[in-house]
């Protein structure tokens, strides 16, 4: 037998395999069960309603996809009354993924949702590329100080684990972690999409309504390992590995760098069933290796 259980903050999960916010409805649940699954990520609100960035939103680009959603959702009533009765059937931790613009928008999002019991963790999206925040037009993840007031403030407003999740767009990634760790942050995970641009030479325009979008997939492992790596040794807290891992020798890959756990998401587009490959797999690679728990392989690449 071997343990693939892992513990982020709080949380105790089964398995470190998660689904990524944004990427995995609960419709996914006509095709697989959810359940095997270590944690559901919901897709992000906010406080209010947002009716996202003009079509197209999505465009295949090699090796992956750009999006630029600009996190359309019904805001946290709306959110809590209408999405989260159609969360009922899913009995593992489910993490709901929160943005605003400013450090009060995070207070009253955390207090909001503290309220319920079915949410066992926040996800503090500080990086959505499609959508600018607060100061000097910047995204929350992109400004260390802003991130601090973010964290700290969902810190105060709850005892649930918060996850920071952080953005690649940045000079450096591991000074922002380490303000979401001192600000009381349980665990980052990383990373969102990187900004990107596909053309149409045909109408010489962009192929995206919003011009710019978010590019995931496997176009971004390499950079999103690089990054976990960077900040798996500069900080103490777990990291949640993201970007790209499309079968299970890619979250092995990330668990090497140092993540504690993963997340899957454009894969989910190609295979709703990714998730539940990716936990056999991690299973079958510790027992191939002789190895009776994942945490053994946490942080264990060699250089
Ligand atoms: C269509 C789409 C929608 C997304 N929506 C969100 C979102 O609402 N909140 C969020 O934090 N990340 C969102 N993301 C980013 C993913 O959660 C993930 O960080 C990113 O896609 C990189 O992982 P991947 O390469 O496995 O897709 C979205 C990604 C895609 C492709």
């Amino acid at each position: 037998m071997v343990n693939l259980a892992v513990t982020i903050g709080k949380l105790k999960l089964k398995n470190p395999v998660m689904v990524a916010s944004g990427t995995f409805g609960p419709e996914y649940g006509e095709l697989i069960n959810i359940n095997f699954l270590g944690a559901y990520i919901a897709k992000t609100i906010t406080l209010k309603a947002r009716s996202g960035n003009p079509p197209p939103r999505l465009v295949e680009t090699p090796s992956g996809m750009l999006n630029s959603i600009g996190l359309e959702n019904g805001g946290l009533e709306d959110f809590i009354k209408n999405k989260l009765p159609k969360l009922k059937n899913i009995k593992i931790p489910i993490i709901a993924s929160i943005a605003g613009i400013d450090a009060d928008d995070f207070r009253k999002l955390a207090l909001g949702l503290n309220r319920i019991k079915k949410i066992k963790a926040l996800e503090i999206n500080l990086s959505c590329p499609n959508v600018k925040h607060g100061k000097r037009d910047l995204l929350i993840a992109q400004d260390e100080e802003a991130t601090h007031e973010a964290i700290q403030a969902v810190r105060k407003a709850t005892g649930l684990t918060i996850i920071a999740k952080l953005s690649p767009n940045v000079t450096d990634i591991k000074k922002i972690a380490k303000a979401a760790e001192c600000a009381g942050a349980d665990a980052v995970s990383l990373i969102n999409t990187l900004v990107g641009l596909a053309v149409d030479i045909d109408t010489k325009k962009p192929m995206l309504g919003n011009v710019t979008g978010g590019l995931s997939g496997p176009a971004i492992r390499p950079v999103a390992l690089h990054m976990v790596r960077e900040v798996y040794k500069n900080i103490k807290i777990p990291v949640i590995g993201i970007g790209g891992i499309m079968n299970y020798k890619d979250a092995i890959e990330f668990i090497l760098c140092g993540a504690s756990a993963i997340q899957v998401g454009t894969a989910n587009f190609v295979n709703p069933k990714a998730g539940i490959e990716i936990i056999d797999g991690i299973k079958w690679y510790l027992i191939k290796n002789g190895m009776k728990n994942v945490k053994e392989l946490t942080g264990a690449l060699k250089t």
